[in-house]
C-alpha cells in the first residue's frame, strides 16, 4: 500500500484540514481519557511546526445529521489545548460563511477545531458536495483518523479525492503496525480472539483461520465453541444457535493449518458478580446451575506456553469477564506474560478494540504492547481482511 506522509507534503503558509478522531469519553463535561487526542499531536505539531494552519475536522457520537447540543466539539477543546500547551479556536460548523471566517483568521502555527461534521446528514451519505465545501477551506488534507476510517464518510473518502492528500503520523503507525502483524508477520503467529459473540465476529474468525498459526477463544465465543462439541455449558453466556457455524471454524482451521485453542479447564460461578463463590474445574464439567466467567489456570498456562513459542501476536477481546475481579485472572496473567515477552523482545505485540485495550490497561501490560491500536470498530474490520475506504482513499 503506497501513500503519502507529512514528509512528502510542504505546509509553510497553507491550510491543512487534518481528519482526525476525537470522539473520546465525556463524563460531566470532562474528556476521561485522552489518548486519542494524545496519539494526534505529532501530527498537529508536525503541521505547526513547518509554519502551516491546522484546522481539524472531527466527528463527536453518532448525532445522524442533525444537530446534538450534548455532541458539540466545543467540549473537548479544553483537552485539545492542554495536550498541546496553546490555544485551540473553534468554529460552529465544518463548512459555510463561520467556518470560512474562522479560517481566514487564522496565522501561520494556529489551531482551529471545526464542529461535528456528523451534524451534517451529507457526512455519513458521503456527499460530493459536502466533501467540496470541507474541502473549499483548505489546501491540503491529511486523515489521521485510522479509527474512522472503515466509514466511508465526506470527511475521510470523499474529501481525500478532492484535494492533495497524505497520512498523518498517527495512520501511518497504526498501518505499520498492523502491516507487522497480519500483512507480512514472523512466524509463527497467534491471535487471542475474546469477547461476548461468535455472530458478531464471525467474518474476523473465518479471517484469522486462514492468516494466524494459532487462534486462542476465550470469553463467550469460546463457551459457545465448547457448547458446539457437545460440552454442557450451564448457564453460561453462548450462542447455541451458531454451533454449526463454530463446527465448521473449527472443520476450516483444520485445512488451513491454524489450531485453535480452547480452554481446557474454566472457572465457573452461579452468579455474575465481583468475588462470586466460585470453583475451577475441567471443561467438560461445568455445573447446570453455573457459569462460566473465565478460563483456568492450566489453560493459562498452556496459552502462556505458547507465547513463548509465537513471534507474533495480535489480540482482540478478554479471555474472561475481565471486569470483575477475579474473573479477570486469565485475561491478566496471559497480557502480562505478551508484555513480558515483548519487553524480552522475542514477541511482536499488537492490539486492538473497544474492550481489549481497557483489559490490557487493567492488566499493567499495554504499556509493554509492541503497538495499541486507538481503533476499535476500524481495528476488527481491519482484522476481517476489509479494505478500509478511509485509508484506501489516500493511496497514490
Ligand atoms: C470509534 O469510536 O470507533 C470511531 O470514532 C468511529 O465511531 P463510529 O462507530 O460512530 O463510526
Amino acid at each position: 500500500m503506497a501513500f503519502r506522509t507529512l514528509d512528502d507534503m510542504t505546509f509553510a503558509g497553507k491550510v491543512a484540514l487534518v481528519r482526525v478522531d476525537i470522539n473520546v469519553p465525556v463524563e460531566n463535561g470532562q474528556v476521561t481519557d485522552t489518548t486519542r487526542i494524545d496519539r494526534i499531536m505529532p501530527t498537529l505539531r508536525h503541521i505547526i511546526e513547518a509554519g502551516g494552519k491546522a484546522v481539524l475536522l472531527a466527528h463527536f457520537g453518532r448525532p445522524k445529521g442533525k444537530v446534538v447540543a450534548s455532541m458539540s466539539l466545543a467540549q473537548v477543546v479544553p483537552a485539545l489545548e492542554a495536550a498541546l500547551g496553546r490555544p485551540v479556536a473553534h468554529a460552529p460548523d465544518c463548512i459555510g460563511a463561520m467556518a470560512k471566517r474562522a479560517v481566514s483568521e487564522m496565522a501561520p502555527g494556529d489551531l482551529l477545531l471545526l464542529e461535528n461534521t456528523r451534524f451534517h446528514p451529507g457526512e455519513e451519505k458521503n456527499d460530493p458536495e459536502l466533501a467540496a465545501s470541507m474541502a473549499a477551506l483548505g489546501d491540503v488534507y491529511v486523515n489521521d483518523a485510522f479509527s474512522a476510517a472503515h466509514r466511508a464518510h465526506a470527511s475521510t473518502e470523499g474529501i481525500a479525492r478532492q484535494l492533495p492528500s497524505c497520512a498523518g503520523r498517527l495512520m501511518e503507525a497504526e498501518l505499520k503496525a498492523l502491516q507487522a502483524a497480519l500483512g507480512n508477520p514472523m512466524r509463527p503467529v497467534a491471535a487471542v480472539v475474546g469477547g461476548a459473540k461468535v455472530s458478531s465476529k464471525l467474518e474476523l474468525l473465518s479471517n484469522l483461520i486462514t492468516r494466524v498459526d494459532h487462534l486462542i477463544i476465550g470469553g463467550g465465543m469460546a463457551n459457545t465453541f465448547l457448547a458446539a462439541q457437545g460440552l454442557a455449558v450451564g448457564k453460561s453466556l453462548a450462542e447455541h444457535d451458531m454451533a454449526d457455524t463454530a463446527r465448521a471454524i473449527v472443520q476450516q482451521a483444520k485445512g488451513s493449518g491454524c489450531t485453535i485453542h480452547l480452554p481446557s479447564d474454566i472457572v465457573v460461578a452461579r452468579e455474575f458478580a465481583a468475588h462470586a463463590a466460585h470453583q475451577t474445574l475441567p471443561a467438560d464439567q461445568c455445573p447446570e446451575d453455573s457459569m462460566i466467567l473465565d478460563a483456568g489456570p492450566e489453560t493459562v498456562a498452556a496459552i502462556n506456553a505458547l507465547l513463548a513459542d509465537c513471534r507474533t501476536l495480535i489480540w482482540n477481546g478478554p479471555l474472561g469477564a475481565f471486569e470483575i475481579a477475579p474473573f479477570d485472572s486469565a485475561t491478566n496473567a496471559c497480557a502480562r506474560e505478551a508484555a513480558r515477552l515483548t519487553a524480552a523482545g522475542t514477541l511482536v505485540s499488537v492490539a486492538g478494540g473497544g474492550d481489549t485495550v481497557a483489559a490490557l490497561n487493567r492488566a499493567g501490560a499495554a504499556d509493554s504492547f509492541s503497538y495499541i491500536s486507538t481503533a476499535g470498530g476500524a481495528f476488527l474490520e481491519w482484522m476481517e481482511g476489509k479494505t478500509l475506504p478511509g485509508v484506501a482513499a489516500l493511496e497514490t
